[in-house]
């Protein structure tokens, strides 16, 4: 939620803090805003609507500089409107602010500026951050920042500018991702990594309450009390071509393509010695009774097909629970609960909450985790990470195949570790496993038909995804590709429930999807089928059994799979319906409204 920026170096900062919001875009996109420090006074334009809107004033704008802050906004506090956009500046325009997160006692702190007539020109709450910080300079940015921090509650990712102390970019965080990146040619602060990936791999994670002091060649740290801090900067290895779309029309479609090597890289960093394996091999599994999947959207949803085969292999007990609701819930779990904490970015606030509610109550965390040094890969007592590189659309793809092929390979160590598969059986299942990025390049390779079926789709009012076992299991993300990019209202229903209620839903012309990849159970979900076709629904049959089409039942075949991991087929025909549908209402697919991909407010 938000994005910022700084840069302070020896080229101009307008260019690069735009290019760096365009990467963050994904972040929110309400508004945007850039300030530069130029001869004594700070250039500033902010826009509501997108980066283009932003970039498109500053063609007239003649601003520039060497030191510079940027932001883009995923609104809460105050409407989307140029006024509320940031950089926020104090009254007398000596600080600027850039600020990703929630000030809680924004109130307070503003009613009693306002008290002492300070004058406010926003409703935000981050404004906040730069009339203070301003009220409280005494010719030391540094210690104002402290005095700053040591007032506000809630939550903050910061990039602080000082007209008297324009050699330096400040920054400080807590409970809000806020990378450091340094290079010979200047240096950067960022919410996330790809907005400063052309100029550098090399970054330093802030932990909270750690303030960075950037000049133009070095980067110092310091802790409350003033003191410095040393720290070794981390090499990223992800790439720009996994950051830039490379021809594709959307970043999703780049990143369903994208699939088979990502789920292939996923496995073999988690089968082959390396991070992950020492990860899965230190985890004593029989000390634990119980075993609790947590997580968000997407992510939640991948915990939820692992909980099938997690149960169906180790024979122990899963509970999958969203982050929002495992936190405030006073959670049964003790020192003998597993918690797997699942999540592309490792920065969505709920499900670092969760994991942090688990931990206090003695639970051993294992985050799978895609975005490498955030901060439920830190805080978990063992990280997995997922090979998924950049994900850039909102609406997660393959971030979620990786995620699911970690929990099946998960999943099939500890059934082993457990005595309930023998060795036979496990190379049986890394088998099936290893040829899973294969079959997916298949299902990729046949993709015209989902197309002119999803041309076809547009006008649903609303669609329902139904199937059994894993095929119910992965119905969910199938329903949240199509309601977060297209905006059709659609449910995910086990199958043999439709009829105790929501089949009073179904009518002539209702679109229904049914997965069907367990064979034991095709005539059960078939039957299903029947009574949604004899009330008037057309459905797309998605399984790995020939069936006989007709006017009202269209089927897309997938090449055989173990059922287990199945889903990991299916899903790339859901997100390609999704992606089709969004596609032919010509809707903004890599930033759906009112979302945002990295959720890091409650
Ligand atoms: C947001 C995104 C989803 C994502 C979820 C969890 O809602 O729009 O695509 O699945 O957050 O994010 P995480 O980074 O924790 O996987």
């Amino acid at each position: 939620m938000c994005g910022i920026i700084g840069y302070i170096g020896e080229a101009d900062a307008v260019p690069i803090i735009v290019e760096g919001l365009k990467r963050l875009e994904y972040r929110g996109y309400d508004s945007a805003g850039i300030a530069v420090y130029n001869s004594g006074a700070f250039g500033v334009v902010k826009r509501k609507g997108r980066i283009a809107e932003l970039e498109a004033s500053l063609e007239n704008a003649n601003i520039f500089g060497k030191l510079g802050i940027g932001h883009t906004r995923w609104a809460t506090h105050g409407e989307p409107n140029d006024a509320n956009s940031h950089p926020h500046l104090g009254e007398k325009s000596r600080i600027a602010v850039v600020h990703n997160g929630i000030i809680e006692n924004y109130k307070e702190i503003k009613g009693w500026l306002q008290e002492k007539g300070v004058k406010f020109a926003s409703q935000t709450d981050s404004e906040v951050v730069a009339q203070l910080c301003e009220h409280h300079y005494d010719g030391d940015l540094m210690q104002a920042v402290i005095k700053v921090a040591n007032i506000l509650e809630g939550s903050y990712a910061l990039g602080i500018m000082c007209l008297d102390e324009p050699d330096i970019l400040m920054a400080i965080k807590k409970d809000n991702p806020l990378i450091v990146g340094i290079s010979d040619d200047g240096n950067f602060i960022a919410s996330d990594v790809p907005a400063i990936l052309p100029h550098t791999t090399k970054v330093h994670y802030l932990n909270d309450k750690e303030i960075a002091i950037l000049t133009k060649d070095d980067v110092k740290f310091y802790n409350m009390d003033s003191e410095t801090i040393h720290r070794e900067a981390e090499t990223i290895t992800w790439t720009m071509e996994g950051a830039e779309k490379g021809g594709y029309p959307h970043f999703m479609l780049k990143e369903i393509m994208e699939q088979p090597r990502v789920i292939k890289e996923t496995i073999k960093n988690t089968l082959m010695d390396g991070a992950n394996k020492n990860a899965i091999d230190s985890l004593d599994i029989s000390h634990f009774n119980k075993v609790v999947i947590t997580a968000c959207g997407s992510a939640c949803y991948a915990g939820i097909v692992g909980k099938y085969v997690f149960e169906r292999l180790c024979r122990i007990s899963v509970e999958v629970e969203f982050a929002s609701e495992f936190r405030y819930k006073d959670p049964i779990v003790d020192d003998k609960t597993l918690v797997i904490v699942v999540s592309q970015s490792g920065e969505t606030a709920d499900t670092i909450g969760a994991m942090r509610e688990a931990k206090k109550r003695g639970a051993t965390t294992f985050a799978i985790v895609n975005a490498v040094g955030s901060t439920i890969a830190r805080e978990a007592d063992f990280t997995a990470y997922t090979a998924a590189g950049p994900e850039i659309a909102v609406a997660s793809t393959k971030a979620f195949s990786a995620q699911l092929v970690l929990l099946y390979i998960l999943a099939i160590r500890f059934a082993q570790k457990l005595g309930k598969i023998d060795d036979i059986k496990t190379a049986e299942l890394i088998d099936e496993i290893n040829a899973l990025p294969e079959k997916a390049t298949q299902v990729l390779e046949h993709t015209d038909y989902i197309q002119k079926y999803a041309a076809g789709s547009i006008n649903s009012k609303s669609v329902f995804f139904i199937g059994r076992n894993v095929d119910y299991a992965i119905s969910f993300e199938g329903s949240l590709k199509l309601k977060e990019i297209s905006y059709i209202h659609s449910e995910a229903y086990a199958g043999g429930e439709l009829k105790h209620g929501t089949i009073a839903l179904i009518e002539e012309g209702v679109l229904v999807v049914a997965i069907s990849c367990c064979p034991s159970l095709y005539g059960k979900i078939f039957s299903n089928v029947e009574q949604v076709i004899s009330r008037g629904a057309r459905v797309l049959f998605v399984s790995t059994e020939d069936t006989k089409e007709d006017d009202k039942l269209s089927l897309i075949k997938l090449p055989p799979v173990h059922e287990l991991f199945s889903p990991s087929l299916s899903v790339i025909v859901l997100q390609l319906f999704s992606y089709y549908v969004a596609a032919n209402k010509g809707l903004d697919i890599d930033k759906p409204r009112n979302l945002a991909k990295s959720v890091t407010v409650e």
